[in-house]
Order: structure tokens, then sequence, then C-alpha cells
């Protein structure tokens, strides 16, 4: 009987600490708002006064850096963030849509619109969302454009065409729209915001540029204003933030010594080779050689150049998880940090690009929350940005769709939630309960063999015993509760 019940008591220890079950299940569901600051480095705030960032981290956790999917450039990291998965796996290949028999080719801007380019097979976040009751908004976000599976985004505002992407005003204003009418009158529970800086600067003057510091500084003011807006609408207890970036940036070199990576002038390649191909976009590249011509594509251009990395699609590393989706073209170049890969001639002149390998520091974005649902002042180790998806469905309480995170590289961000204490504390109760009757047991079983005095000694010792399992096992749910 003892046993059975140490037993009982250990099994609900060990299933708490297992199961880590979403915060809305007491129906407390925060709001979370996903904040990106496109192509916010890691370190940018390390040269820069940031008192916003820095009391927000004082109030909530900083990862050290964080590490984007390759191609570490805008819609497909973008496209990681909302659905958790890689960028083979999601489709959204590039920033550019392209048709390798009509070699039509659309900019960033007008492949927002393109529907089939963005629902290939992954639901991001907010239609998840929706699906599962809940209400979901997005400003400016890549992807909000898109019907996927015949559902958009409920409430957003897609990025006007030539858009400003600097201007402080217009900041504001979004941000009075996202956090006052959308959060606060219309009560939704999950909105995505994006900002186009400091990318903007980033490329134009490099990422040491006094430019860009300054930039930093008014993304800093913008984080405080964010902040300052929710607390005046009353929704600091009951609103997470995240913010983060989708890649980094880093200086692209020139001039001395330093030779360029120009594809027509590499012997043995020649454009005629090619049917399709998409160069002259910083740092990386993808060709579609003529019928029979792949071999001599590819030879002509592996080692070419020393910081040229040439790959047929098959044999990209599987590590950048980008060598197996329809969309890649059979040859993939990308270029060590510094350099960029043109065409027919050099044609890009950015003080700055991204678009590197990922392990590359200078591509890792920032990642900061706070919230109700996070701990305070806690620096956290680094992690891929796929695992951002299931971190936000949990927080939301939805069940995420497949995907390629998982959310114990994040849980130790989040304070144990409410649900799990009065969870531990039941069960705690239902293993008093327990004991208790197990002593009425013991006694009316020991009184019927009164005079027996060693019994009487046995039981003393196995209450004491029992008495001390409890004591742990609440313990065990303290530290374990989640
Ligand atoms: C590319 O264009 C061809 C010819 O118009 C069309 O058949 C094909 O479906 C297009 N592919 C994509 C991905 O849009
Ligand atoms: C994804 O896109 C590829 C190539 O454009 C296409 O062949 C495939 O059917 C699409 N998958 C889904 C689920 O939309
Ligand atoms: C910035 O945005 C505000 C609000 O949209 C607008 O009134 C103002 O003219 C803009 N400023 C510049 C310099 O474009
Ligand atoms: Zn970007």
């Amino acid at each position: 009987m003892l046993l059975i019940c140490l037993a009982v008591l250990g099994l609900t220890g060990s299933s708490l600490s297992a199961a880590i079950p979403p915060p809305d299940a007491t129906g407390s569901r925060n709001k979370l708002l996903l904040v990106s600051f496109d192509g916010f480095r890691w370190d940018y705030d390390q040269d820069v006064d940031t008192p916003n960032l820095d009391k927000m981290a004082w109030d909530g956790v900083r990862a050290e850096y964080v590490t984007p999917p390759f191609l570490t450039i805008t819609s497909p990291a973008h496209f990681t963030l909302l659905t958790g998965r890689y960028v083979e796996n999601h489709g959204v290949i590039h920033n550019m849509w392209f048709n390798t028999s009509t070699q039509e080719k659309k900019q960033y801007y007008q492949t927002q619109f393109v529907d089939s380019y963005w629902d290939n097979g992954s639901l991001p976040i907010w239609i998840t969302a929706q699906r599962q009751g809940l209400k979901a908004g997005s400003l400016h976000f890549p992807g909000t454009a898109a019907t996927y599976r015949g559902e958009t985004v409920g409430v957003s505002q897609v990025e006007p065409f030539l858009y400003d992407h600097s201007n402080e005003t217009d900041w504001r204003l979004n941000i009075d729209k996202v956090i006052g009418e959308w959060f606060h009158q219309q009560d939704l529970d999950f909105v995505s915001l994006y900002f186009g800086e400091p990318d903007v600067i980033g490329h134009k003057f490099g990422p040491d540029s006094p430019e860009r510091r300054e930039m930093v500084q008014q993304v800093d003011r913008t984080v405080g204003y964010i902040r300052d807006k929710i607390q005046e609408h009353g929704l600091t207890d009951r609103l997470n933030i995240i913010i983060t970036a989708d890649h980094g940036m880093t200086t692209v070199l020139r001039g001395g010594t330093f030779e360029e990576i120009t594809l027509s002038k590499i012997p043995g390649f020649s454009f005629k080779d090619v049917k399709f191909h998409l160069v002259d976009y910083g740092p990386a590249g993808m060709l579609l050689p003529k019928e029979g011509m792949l071999e001599k594509v590819y030879q002509a251009l592996k080692g070419s150049h020393p910081h040229l990395h040439v790959y047929k699609k098959e044999e990209m590393p599987a590590r950048l998880h980008y060598g197996n989706h329809p969309r890649l073209l059979p040859i993939i170049l990308f270029a060590d940090p510094g350099y960029v890969i043109n065409g027919f001639f050099p044609v890009q002149f950015h003080k700055g690009e991204h678009g590197f390998d990922n392990q590359v520091m200078d591509m890792k974005p920032f990642f900061r929350v706070v919230g109700p649902d996070f701990k305070t002042n806690l620096v956290f180790r680094s992690f891929e940005t796929v695992n951002v998806y299931p971190l936000m469905c949990h927080l939301l309480g939805i069940n995420p769709e497949v995907n390629d995170g998982h959310l114990d590289n994040t849980k130790d961000m989040m304070v144990p939630n409410k649900k799990n204490k009065l969870n531990a504390l039941s069960q705690v109760v239902v293993g008093l309960s327990a004991v208790t009757v197990f002593l009425a047991l013991v006694f009316i079983m020991t009184t019927s063999y009164a005079g027996c005095k060693r019994n009487r000694v046995e039981r003393s010792f196995n209450m004491e015993h029992a008495a001390g399992y409890i004591g742990e096992e609440k313990t065990d749910i303290k530290q374990s509760s989640f």
C-alpha cells in the first residue's frame, strides 16, 4: 500500500517535468507582439547608447545572438520566423520570384503579391492562430499580402509601393495603430510588425558607419515608444514582446589588391551555356545551365576564385538546409564575407551586404523578449531562429504545424506558468489526501492488531518515510514546474 502511494506520487512528479502545457490552459493567454527590425545585427547596440534596449534587457531576456536560416536575406528569413521551417522546407527561397522558362523576374516588392510563391505548403503563424480561434494581424511584415490555402491574415496593412522605410513619424503612427487599435480596441491576440531599418542604411553606408549608429538610436527610441504605448493602454502585464531581425550585415570589401568576383571573366565560363541566372544580388546566386551544360558550367566555376563557393544543388552542405527544393536551381553559388557575385561586370555598389553563410557572425541578428511569460534580466544562449515559431505557438497556446524548431531551445527563458503552479499544488493536495487515506487504513489495520508493539514501531517508521517523500515531491514540483 505504501509502495502504491509512493508510486502515485512519483508518477505525478515525473509527468509534471515532462509535459509543458501551453500557458492558455487556465484561460489566461497573453497577447504577443513580434517585431522585426530588418538587418539589426546582434551587436549593433554595442557601440551606441541604447537606454531603451538596455532597459528591455533588464526587464526581460536577451539572447547573445540568434542564427538565421540560409539564405540570409529578407523574405526567406522572415518566413522562417513565421513558420519555423528552414528555407528548403518552406519554399520562399529568395526575395525575388522568377520563372526560368519566361525569364521573368519580380523584385522583392512585387513578389509580395505572388500568392503561389508564399503559399508553398507551410502556413504562417497568423493562419494557424486564426484556425484555432485567435485573432491575428500584421503590419508590413514580409508575407502579409499573400493568401494561404485561401486565407489571409485577418487584420493587415501591406507596405505601400516605394515606401520610405526610415520615417520615424510614420513608425510611430504604425505603432499607435498596432497597439492602440489592433491590440487595445480590436483585442487581437497576435501581431507581427516590421520595420525596414537598419537594413537600408546598413546597405547604403555600411555597418560601421555613423549613419548606421544613428539609425540604431532611432530603433532604440522606437523600442521605448512601443513599450510606453503598451503601458499607456494597460497591456504591460498581458502582452509579450519579441524583438528580433531577419539577418545581420557585413562590410563589402573594395579597392587595393581586392579581386572582385565577376562570372563573365572566369576562364571557361560563358553565359551562353546558361539558360537562366540569378546573380548581381549580393553574395549568393543560382544558375540553370542549358541542356547538357551542367558539368561544363560547374567545372569552370568550381575553384575559379578563392572566395567563391560553387555547389551542385544536391551537394549543398546539409547544415545550410538550402539544397532540397524544386525552386532551387541546379548550381548554387555563394561568396565569402565581404564579396559579392557579379554577372557580366560589377554593378553592385552597396557598402554593406548580407546573404552570406549563416555561420558568419556578422549575419546573426539580435533577439530580445519582455513580458509576463518571460524571466527578467537573463542573458540567454544563442539558438536558431527556426525555434522562434514553436516559442510563439506555446505563448499563444496554439498547436504548431510541423516545423524545424523545438520549444526545448527556448523554454528556459519563460517563467513557470500559472497553470502548472496550480497543477503542482493540486497534485500535492491529491498526494496528501492519498497519504491521509493510507494512514487512516494503517490506523484501522493496526488498531485491529492492538497490543503488538513491534508493528507499531515499524508503522511509525513508515509514516515518517512517507512524510519525507511528500516533502521531496513538493520541492521537485517547484523546480520542474513550467
Ligand atoms: C513559367 O512560365 C511558364 C510559361 O508561361 C508556365 O507554364 C509556368 O507555369 C510558369 N512557372 C511558374 C513557376 O510560374
Ligand atoms: C511548391 O512549389 C513547387 C515549385 O514551384 C511546386 O512544384 C510544389 O507543388 C509546391 N508545393 C505546394 C505544396 O504548394
Ligand atoms: C514622414 O511621415 C509623416 C507621416 O506619414 C509625413 O507626414 C511626413 O511628411 C513624412 N516625412 C518625410 C520627410 O517624408
Ligand atoms: Zn532583411
